[in-house]
């Protein structure tokens, strides 16, 4: 007997019901969807079709465990079973999330002291803004509200974390970002190096910042948030001493630091944490995506003792602390972390991470170093991208009308091979499951590499680019 799905049109279906998150809206009410997927195992998709793919970026650089872990999928059914649901309002709790907060402290980097839970990157960095509000309200210093932000940085979509997010693709027709916003430049050796070293880019950037600072008034800035790699914003890299001299000018003026560690946590840099990779010592925490590999919607908010402090004292002036979400602390969402932490533990999965990517490096150096169409090959651990320029030196983007980058990540696919045009740029990115073998980072790396080519004749063909 034939199975009813086998007569169902997914990809006509998802056309005329689904509204998609950052989509063209009409091309995709007209043409449907690139491709619908309906499997998943270890570093591999399968779409509804059974054509195999690649996933080079882990989902949304999530899916750090891999896919079809059974480990994870018996925690998930067993903690249903047991307790499906409970809040964590009003001093209500439960079993797992407070073993998940207690891992999480024990972990992260520097002196954290508490966790509070949410269910997305994007509400956790609105808890983080509030956090700081609060904080500054509770010190007796209501005028330092503003957040400071880099352009290229993403942070979310929310109205809040949308506004941080330092790309114009998430501000427009929104009204965003909302007035006590700031961004300064990325730390992006490829358009804001202009030539320099490490060190004169550096203080090129903290003048930029210093100089934010003096017109806007140090009393009125309340913390800077930051990415330790910038992922979505193009795989940023900053230059060596880069994060050291940024916390120094904000010690300086009491601004608080906090690390978006959404996709650099859990692995990603060959460290458990960005920061520590990266040298940051944050006040604040953000994490979502790989505490779960994105098995079960779950983020937090990791908090220092010192803020931690002035929350609690917040309690005389204004009652009990009035924010959480339903899904706060959700036991499931906690029992899929604790089983996701001990794959990566027993797995040695952030010792991997480091491993493989020197192997994902070397093997991007050696397909895209000398490429013609290359800009910048860049990135640390099991992040990577490549960005493409008509011109090299000095570098000259395409026109954002070619879609370079769109049409190559559209041609990998075609090729079996998952990666990611990134928004602000020609950026292609790669951040593939933690489990990857050096034979899977060859295939997709020479994916990648084919349908680059491919693209480079078509612009050559049609008079777009010259060698
Ligand atoms: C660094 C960073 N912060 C925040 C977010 C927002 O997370 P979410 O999409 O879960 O809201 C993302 C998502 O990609 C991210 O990369």
């Amino acid at each position: 007997m034939s199975t009813p799905t086998q007569k169902i049109d997914f990809a006509d279906l998802d056309r005329r019901y689904s509204f998609h998150p950052f989509t063209a809206l009409a091309q995709h009410e007209t043409h449907g969807p690139a491709v619908v997927m309906a499997g998943g195992d270890g570093v591999w998709l399968e779409d509804v079709e059974g054509k195999r793919y690649i996933d080079g970026m882990a989902g949304l650089w999530c899916v750090n465990v891999g896919y079809g872990r059974k480990e994870l999928a018996e925690a998930m059914r067993d903690q249903a079973e047991t307790l499906s649901y409970c809040h964590a309002f009003s001093s209500m709790s439960s079993d797992k999330p407070a073993l998940l907060a207690e891992r999480l402290v024990r972990n992260s980097p520097g002196p954290m002291s508490k966790v509070f839970f949410g269910n997305s990157g994007s509400d956790a960095n609105d808890t983080q803004v509030k956090l700081v509000w609060y904080y500054n309200n509770v010190r007796g210093k209501p005028k330092k509200k503003k957040i400071i932000s880099r352009r290229r940085g993403y942070h979310g979509v929310t109205v809040v974390s949308g506004g941080l997010t330092g790309l114009p693709g998430v501000h427009a027709g929104f009204d965003l970002p909302l007035q006590f916003i700031r961004h300064v430049s990325p730390p992006h050796r490829l358009w804001e190096g202009h030539g320099l070293d490490d060190a004169a880019f550096v203080a090129k950037l903290i003048d930029e910042l210093e100089q934010l600072i003096a017109v806007e008034g140090a009393d009125t800035i309340g913390a800077m948030i930051a990415e330790p790699i910038m992922g979505a914003g193009g795989v940023i890299v900053p230059p060596d001493g880069y994060f050291e001299a940024v916390q120094a000018v904000l010690k300086k003026h009491d601004i608080l630091l906090i690390a978006d560690e959404v996709i650099c946590g859990f692995g990603r840099l060959g460290h458990w944490f960005g920061s520590e990779a990266l040298g940051l010592e944050p006040d604040l925490i953000t994490i979502a995506k790989g505490v779960t590999s994105a098995y079960f919607p779950l983020s937090g908010v990791m908090v220092s003792e010192e803020v931690w402090r002035t929350l609690v004292e917040g309690e005389k002036k204004y009652g009990p602390f009035g924010h959480g979400y339903t899904y706060s602390a959700h036991p499931i969402g906690a029992a899929t972390a604790l089983a996701n932490l001990d794959i990566i533990e027993n797995e040695g999965l952030v010792e991997a991470a480091a491993v493989r990517g020197e192997h994902l490096h070397k093997r991007l150096q050696e397909a895209f170093g000398e490429h013609p169409l290359v800009g910048e090959v860049r990135g640390r651990g099991l992040i990577g991208a490549v960005e493409f320029v008509a011109r090299q030196d000095p570098p000259q983007a395409f026109d954002p009308a070619l879609k370079v980058a769109i049409r190559i990540a559209g041609k990998a696919l075609e090729n079996g091979v998952i990666t990611r045009a990134l928004p602000a740029a020609d950026t292609v990115a790669f951040s593939p499951p933690l489990t990857i073998s050096d034979d899977e980072i060859d295939s997709l790396v020479h994916g990648v590499r084919e349908a680059v080519d491919s693209v480079t004749n078509e612009l050559s063909k049609s008079g777009d680019w010259q060698a």
